[in-house]
């Protein structure tokens, strides 16, 4: 792995190489004292043109956790406001030393482009609505820690599927890894363009909902919605919303998945994320094991290879 920016040809056997090393990180984040050299002397930058919370932070903290030294570049207060490109800021941050950069982007191939001028591994941290790699990874390792085993099992991902790299992204592993996803949502936020094996289309929740294993409810991102939702947030609640009744349908041991941050009672009913099957605070966590790992594969391999 030199960069991670999609999972163009990734195979299963990687994915699971991936959460191998995810395991050993978890277990370093069970311990009183939460940090290993493995990082020692690397300095990871996370460069984000918009804006975070989960992706950022835990990205930081992972190369805290192994002893990596981090720069944090804000968009907001830097020289892109007196007209600095993206690629002088890149190759800028790049000649002070930084040997990765976890890039953020509202333009989709955003992440690629960084990848041409950088000279140093790119972790795509979501752009636009192509994709987020490592949202994919830590929602896997998610499941996996509930059901062992992804095959077979049947992942519905609900909303606003359009305007969502999450989607795209856990569309390209899930099905690797042997699940069957189901989109759902409104016609005009469901692309009938997406297809591949163990992709199935459904704009009928009840039906989709049904023998479902784990249900994705994603973000409606209104920031995105230049079309608008061709509905009203009440409408489009009343018809798409998760709620209680509706996640019963899919069963008492149906798994609740968000990649954050939620519209508490427009995408999700605010109940169910506390219900007993929400595993949004999991997610959270796992992001961190799984953001060490991707970071170890690519500083710690990157220097054996060369070695
Ligand atoms: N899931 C996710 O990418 O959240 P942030 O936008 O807060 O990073």
């Amino acid at each position: 792995m030199r960069d991670l920016l999609d999972f163009a040809g990734w195979s299963k056997p990687d994915a699971e190489d991936l959460f191998a090393t995810a395991d050993v990180m978890a277990e370093v984040l069970r311990r009183p004292v939460k940090r290993v050299p493995a990082l020692q002397g690397f300095t990871v930058c996370t460069a984000f043109f918009e804006n975070s919370t989960r992706t950022r932070t835990s990205f930081e903290l992972a190369a805290r956790r192994m002893s990596a030294d981090v720069v944090s570049f804000a968009a907001g207060t830097s020289s892109l406001a007196k007209g600095e490109s993206l690629r002088d800021t890149v190759e800028t941050l790049v000649a002070m030393g930084v040997d990765l950069i976890v890039v953020r982007h509202s333009a989709s191939g955003a992440a690629h482009l960084v990848r041409r001028f950088a000279g140093v591994p790119v972790i795509n941290g979501g752009d636009g609505a192509r994709a987020h790699p490592t949202q994919a990874l830590l929602d896997a390792y998610t499941l996996r820690a509930h059901w062992g085993e992804l095959s077979g099992k049947r992942v519905v991902i609900l909303g606003d599927v359009l305007h969502s790299r999450v989607a795209r992204s856990n569309l390209e592993l899930l099905p690797l890894l042997g699940a069957k996803v189901v989109l759902c949502g409104p016609a005009n936020l469901l692309p009938q363009s997406l297809s591949g094996p163990n992709l199935e289309v459904s704009p009928d929740l009840d039906s989709a909902l049904d023998g479902a294993d784990a249900v994705m409810a994603l973000r409606v991102q209104r920031e995105r919605l230049e079309g608008g939702l061709g509905v009203s947030l009440p409408e489009y609640a009343a018809r798409y919303q998760l709620n209680r009744s509706r996640l019963d349908r899919a069963g008492p041991r149906a798994l609740l998945l968000h990649p954050g941050p939620m519209n508490r009672d427009v995408e999700i009913s605010s109940d169910l994320a506390g219900d007993p099957r929400s595993c949004v605070l999991e997610q959270v966590h796992a992001g961190l094991a799984i953001r060490m790992a991707v970071l170890y594969h690519l500083l710690v391999g990157k220097k054996e290879r060369a070695a």
